[in-house]
């Protein structure tokens, strides 16, 4: 099969840490506590050293890239003109697709008009802003720093840099979120000029400070009927307003969707740059080392940051593709299923979870009500 090839750049900065947030990502303080030299003003250097090291190891396996994303932490804590000299780093190595996709992750409040413009003339196609929610208090508890309508502003200066894709990210079912709070947010969701929406319904993540939280009772847990109800509502106004779910979490207006996550959810190759990046190339899974001061000290050496690798059995591979595949619009092959699974998917269509229509061509399809229960789906169909 002939895959595509994208580059993932993880920048492993944030200027606060959220208190739901289990990242990779480090505020100024906690690198300094870990007593580190590792900081946005260096960084660069170490993922250009990277962008080098890793090309070359690829020799005559280097292909054109399709999608270029860099995620965090907080990109943009590197300054635009940093992640332009990142992305011509790239640019001087691998040949790029004509229709290439170059995304970057923005926290709303740490761009500024210009910066979207450096960003766009810099090659980047692509922008997608953290915004959670519009209700005040919602992105108090989230500890999130920005205004509601910060992100508005950073999104109308992405269209007038010329961004033709534009994202946001949604947090819904905190449990200070009624459901007029997430119905102002979807009002402001859908009147802003968007292509893309991802939503995620909280996640309590362990070790966090929102974990500790909820454990001494200050927070209540998110509940999962509430979540749900929540889901029909976000499924409902965007589908309304024209976009439409492609994956579980994730809606686009059409030529929307983020080519770079289809092509994680399809099982083509990436490659993982920065402290951490997890990478895939032709059945190979490395995975980088995850404290940036210690890779820092290895890209120091001329050493590969590589914490470690693996390749995945037959079985494991196509209970990734299930995993993966079903959470897409478009499903899986019900011939990828072994004769067990087989059953169980047509159990499933009864059940409402699977679209039996499909199941009669071939394919087992996610319903509306399947898309709620996804992921207990999913071990079901487990080989
Ligand atoms: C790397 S952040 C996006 C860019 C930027 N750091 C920001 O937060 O604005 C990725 C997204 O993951 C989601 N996320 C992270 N932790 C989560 C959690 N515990 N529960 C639900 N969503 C979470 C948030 O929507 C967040 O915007
Ligand atoms: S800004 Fe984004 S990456 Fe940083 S802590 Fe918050 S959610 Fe996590």
């Amino acid at each position: 099969m002939n895959r595509k090839l994208g580059a993932y750049v993880h920048v492993p900065f944030c200027a606060t840490r959220c208190g739901y947030c289990d990242f990779n990502t480090y505020t100024a303080q906690e690198l300094q506590r870990d007593n580190t030299k590792v900081s946005p003003f260096t960084y660069v250097d170490r993922v250009i050293a990277e962008i080098d090291r890793q090309y070359l190891e690829l020799g005559k396996n280097a292909k054109p890239l399709a999608t270029v994303f860099f995620g965090g932490g907080t990109p943009t804590m590197l300054g635009s003109n940093e992640l332009v000299r990142a992305l011509n780093a790239l640019k001087q190595k691998f040949d790029f697709d004509l229709d290439v996709e170059i995304t970057t992750e923005v926290n709303p409040d740490s761009v500024e008009e210009n910066d979207l413009k450096v960003l766009r003339e810099g090659g980047f196609t692509r922008v997608s802003f953290g915004h959670q929610s519009s209700a005040a208090h919602v992105l108090q508890l989230l500890d999130r720093t920005h205004t509601p309508g910060r992100t508005w502003d950073a999104v109308n200066w992405a269209r007038s840099a010329g961004f033709e894709h534009v994202s946001v990210d949604l947090i819904y079912g905190s449990p200070n979120e009624t459901i007029q709070d997430l119905e102002l947010t979807l009002s402001q969701v859908v009147a802003a000029e968007l292509d893309h929406v991802s939503a995620y319904s909280l996640i309590v993540e362990p070790g966090t400070r929102l974990a500790a939280q909820v454990s001494r009772g200050e927070v209540d847990s998110p509940s999962d009927d509430v979540a749900a109800e929540r889901y029909v509502l976000i499924d409902r106004v965007l589908t309304n307003a024209g976009f439409s779910w492609y994956e579980v979490s994730n809606w686009a207006k059409p030529k929307g969707e983020c080519l770079h996550n289809i092509n994680y959810w399809t099982n083509q190759d990436w490659l993982g740059i920065g402290p951490g990046a997890h990478a895939h190339f032709d059945g190979l899974r490395s995975w980088m080392t995850k404290h940036p001061a210690a890779w820092a000290q290895q890209v120091d050496n001329g050493q590969a940051p590589v914490a470690g690798s693996e390749r995945l059995s037959e079985t494991e591979i196509a209970n990734e593709n299930i995993m993966l595949g079903l959470r897409l619009k478009t499903g899986i092959e019900l011939s990828s299923l072994s004769p067990v699974a087989n059953e169980e998917a047509k159990l499933a269509a009864l059940q409402g979870l699977l679209d039996e229509e499909q199941i009669e061509n071939g394919r087992a399809v996610l319903t509306n009500k399947g898309r709620l229960l996804a992921d207990g789906l999913v071990s079901r169909l487990w080989s």
